[in-house]
């Protein structure tokens, strides 16, 4: 079995934390596994869990719309989650909740190993990089993972609510893609 293989039956099986009762599906990525890009949100909402693939609502259209403007498809990157089940009315997930999630996130990105990963809003910043800076501070500035460069920006959730943050997010994308090919 391979090491993607073991990963995604051990994350169907996952019973770690409570949202495994309340889930109807595992999401656990999209895109290519070969990407120099990689993209992490929050967790699942309904459309994801219903579907089993992340950002495929209203945020991912959002998000998908500024790859394609920049030229980014999805064989050119990797999205998945900090968590990979739903959380229930669509919450943040909680400490516990991440905690028991991140070494599969953990395994992603070393398996993918990326040049660059893009944290998409505040629960991504604050699980992965541990950072308590919020996302307006972060945003737009080079932090490190595992010496992985790592751009924070704003979750595409919060553009569907402020139309000023899309200009922003757009630049940390592009500063992010543009260092990917590098
Ligand atoms: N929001 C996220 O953070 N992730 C998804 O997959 C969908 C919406």
């Amino acid at each position: 079995m391979s090491d993607w293989d073991l990963l995604e039956k051990e994350c169907y099986e996952c019973v770690k934390c409570k949202l495994h009762q309340t889930r109807k599906n595992v999401v656990i990525e999209r895109g290519n596994r070969e990407a120099d890009l990689m993209l992490i949100g929050e967790a699942p909402g309904a459309n994801e869990d219903e579907l089993g693939k992340p950002f495929v609502g209203q945020a991912g259209k959002l998000l998908d719309m500024a790859l394609y403007s920049m030229g980014i498809y999805e064989k050119d990157v990797y999205i998945c989650n900090i968590v990979k089940c739903r959380p229930p009315n669509n919450q943040n997930p909680t400490e516990e909740e991440a905690a028991s999630c991140i070494s599969y996130l953990e395994r992603q990105i070393s398996l993918v190993n990326p040049k660059v990963i893009v944290l998409l809003g505040s629960v991504a910043l604050k699980y992965l990089i541990r950072s308590e800076l919020s996302i307006t501070k972060a945003r737009g500035t080079w932090l490190a993972y595992n010496k992985i460069d790592v751009m924070p920006t704003f979750h595409p959730a919060a553009l569907l609510r402020d139309e000023s943050k899309k200009t922003m997010m757009w630049k940390d994308i592009k500063k992010a893609w543009i260092r990917a090919q590098e």
